[in-house]
Formats: structure tokens, C-alpha cells, sequence
């Protein structure tokens, strides 16, 4: 039987420093917990536009298509702002999601206890902190048409179209409700049913999947704004939050500051179940390419190892290797290894990417 296959596409910025050291703690695995995985790495984002003229070549499409999981780094960087629309980095990463039919993104805002003093809210509002935004991911104002720039009378008009089919609310909302039963069985859905009819449809839609197969959790609803407002007022009143393509991304960096760093937070994006029963899935870290501080070893890479640790999670059925990974993680941190996103009010020296690496890796082989 051959390994499961990992397509890694490290990208722009700091998403190649980082996805190095994911690089070493797959190899850890393969040599200390006999956990082998096929890699191969592709370009995508800006890397690939330089190599072929495009942010996503065919043949790399066609490789995340017949992956078992693919991790990407990072796309994106102020050497490609003036480039056509068509061709930007981030036109990879939606092809990926759109094309893959990624329609669930998880999004999970922790607060390691070792880092509640680097929250921007106080430390007693976000310790203990667990949350997940399923973000949907593959459809409303991000793929909506008609979209474009168009002329009007003696002006430019830019058009962009919020829409949602009921069955892609219903997908989406499932997700959240499964996920919930495995958490703390709490969903708020949030939208603008206030002023958009795409919010009215997503409410009643997610409330019937509620009433007819999970009365079993706990449902509310909440205007989009309002729920930013609760995210940074009282953010440990939610367990699952699930939201639109828009807001979810909004609604995420909100959720991830809280947690102290950008640096600190993985995601998973799911669609439909593949031949072998687990989902397709692609895992990044929340965080951009960072061009500020690209090329200078100090790019935080907890981000991109614990969105490794959601694919031991959903793709590869290894729960306890995932706990194993975190555990590592939040022992390091405990221990005061800082990155220099971490670092507080008052100072300190920071460790490098290949260092706090390096550390973790200790932290692997001493929970042997
Ligand atoms: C994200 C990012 C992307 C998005 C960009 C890079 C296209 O902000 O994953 O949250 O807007 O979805
Ligand atoms: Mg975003």
C-alpha cells in the first residue's frame, strides 16, 4: 500500500520559512512514529506567476485534485499588487478552494494559556479561550456574478453579487453542527438578515437543517455586526460560529487577534468526502505572507505546524498524533520560546523560525 500523498505548496512571503519547518516535523513523524507521507512540493501564488506566468499552473491544479491533503504556506507580496486581476496570487489560492469545492473552513481562535497576556483584550476575557468560525468558503460575494467593473453614464461602476443556493447553505450549515456535537454543541449563525435577502434565505435555511437533524444543539442567530461586537466583548460566549464567505473572513482575523498573534492559528478547509471517506482538504495558516518581515527568520511557524496538526486530524484519521503535535506546541510555549510576534510590553529576546522548529521538535521526542 503506498503512504498517504501531501501536496505542499509553501507560496509567497514567509509561507516557504514556515512550511521548512512543517517539512521537519513530517519527516519526525515518519522516523519516530512510523507515520510516512508522499510529499511533493508545487508553486503557487506569486511563486508560481514568476515560474509560469500564472498563480496556478494546470498540472499543480491536478496534483491538489488527486492529493489526499495539500498545505499551503502563504500567497501574496507588494511585487505583485500592480499585476492583472486574473493573474494575482490570490486568484491561485480561490482556484484552489473553488475548484477543489473546499465549502467548509475551519477556523479555530485557541488561546494558549501561556499567551492570554498578548491578547489585545483582557487576559481573564480570553483565557481558555476555544472557538471555531466555519467560514463558507466557496461561494457568496467571493464567486457571485455578474461581477466586474463596468461603465455607466460618465463613471465607472465596480459590481460585486452576494448569493447563496440553499444547498450550499445547507452543506455548510451541517458542517458547523457535526463539528458542534463534537465540541461543546453550541452553533451561532451569523449573517445580515437585517438588510440582505441572501441572510434571510441563510437563517431559515440553517435553522431547518437544525430542526430537522441536529435539535440536539443549541442554535442562535446574530446579526454579522452585532456578532463582531460580542466576538470582542465576550468571546468565550460562542463554541461554534458559523458564517458566509465575507463575513467569515472578517469575522476570523477578529477572532484570531484575541487569541494574541496571527502567528498562533491554523485552519482546515473540507469538501465533500473523497473515495476513501475523508474529506478533500487543503490546511494553511491564518496568517498572510508577511512581506514585512519575509527573508529575516522570524516568521512565527506555529500557524503552519498546527494547520499540520488538523490534517493528522480530519485527512489521516491521526487524533491522538494531532494532540501529540499541539501538546508540543503549547508545552514550548509554556516554557517561554517566543517569535518575535509573541513578544510582550515587556521585551525579551525572540528565538528564530528554525529555532522555535527546533524546539518543538525537542518537545516531540521528549513526549516519547
Ligand atoms: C483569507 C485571506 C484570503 C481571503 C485572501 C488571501 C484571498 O484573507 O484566507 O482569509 O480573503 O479569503
Ligand atoms: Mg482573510
Amino acid at each position: 500500500m503506498s503512504n498517504p500523498s501531501l501536496l505542499i505548496l509553501p507560496g509567497d512571503g514567509i509561507g516557504p520559512e514556515v512550511m521548512d519547518q512543517v517539512t521537519r516535523i513530517i519527516d519526525w513523524f515518519a522516523a519516530k512514529r512510523d507515520l510516512p507521507f508522499d510529499v511533493e512540493t508545487d508553486l503557487v501564488g506569486g511563486a508560481a506567476y514568476d515560474a509560469h506566468g500564472t498563480p496556478l499552473h494546470d498540472d499543480t491544479m491536478a496534483k491538489a485534485l488527486a492529493a489526499d491533503a495539500v498545505l499551503l504556506g502563504a500567497v501574496g507580496g507588494p511585487k505583485y499588487d500592480d499585476l492583472d486581476f486574473a493573474v494575482k496570487p490570490e486568484r491561485g489560492l480561490l482556484r484552489l478552494r473553488k475548484e477543489m469545492d473546499l465549502f467548509s473552513n475551519l477556523r479555530p481562535a485557541q488561546c494558549f494559556d501561556a499567551l492570554a497576556d498578548f491578547s489585545s483584550l483582557k487576559p481573564e476575557l480570553v483565557a481558555g479561550l476555544d472557538i471555531m468560525i466555519v467560514r463558507e468558503l466557496t461561494s457568496g460575494v467571493y464567486f457571485g456574478e455578474p461581477r466586474g467593473i463596468i461603465e455607466e453614464g460618465n463613471e465607472r461602476v465596480g459590481i460585486n453579487t452576494q448569493r447563496y443556493t440553499e444547498s450550499e447553505i445547507d452543506r455548510v450549515a451541517r458542517s458547523a453542527f457535526e463539528l458542534a456535537r463534537r465540541r461543546n454543541n453550541k452553533v451561532c449563525s451569523m449573517e445580515k438578515a437585517n438588510v440582505m435577502e441572501s441572510g434571510i434565505l441563510w437563517r431559515e435555511v440553517v435553522q431547518k437543517v437544525h430542526d430537522t437533524d441536529y435539535p440536539d444543539v443549541e442554535l442562535s442567530h446574530m446579526y454579522a455586526d452585532n456578532g463582531a461586537m460580542q466576538l470582542v466583548r465576550a468571546p468565550k460566549q460562542f463554541d461554534v460560529i458559523v458564517t458566509d464567505n465575507l463575513f467569515g473572513d472578517i469575522l476570523s482575523d477578529c477572532a484570531a487577534m484575541l487569541t494574541g498573534s496571527l502567528g498562533m492559528l491554523p485552519s482546515a478547509s473540507l469538501g465533500a468526502p473523497m473515495a476513501n471517506g475523508r474529506p478533500k482538504a487543503m490546511y494553511e495558516p491564518v496568517h498572510g505572507s508577511a512581506p514585512d518581515i519575509t527573508g529575516q527568520g522570524k516568521a512565527n511557524p506555529i500557524a503552519c505546524i498546527l494547520s499540520f496538526a488538523m490534517a493528522l486530524r480530519y485527512s489521516f484519521d491521526q487524533g491522538d498524533e494531532a494532540t501529540r503535535l499541539e501538546d508540543a506546541i503549547e508545552k514550548v510555549l509554556a516554557d517561554g520560546a517566543r517569535t518575535a510576534d509573541l513578544m510582550g510590553p515587556e521585551g525579551g529576546t525572540p528565538i528564530s523560525t528554525t529555532e522555535m522548529g527546533d524546539a518543538i521538535l525537542a518537545a516531540l521526542d521528549a513526549s516519547l
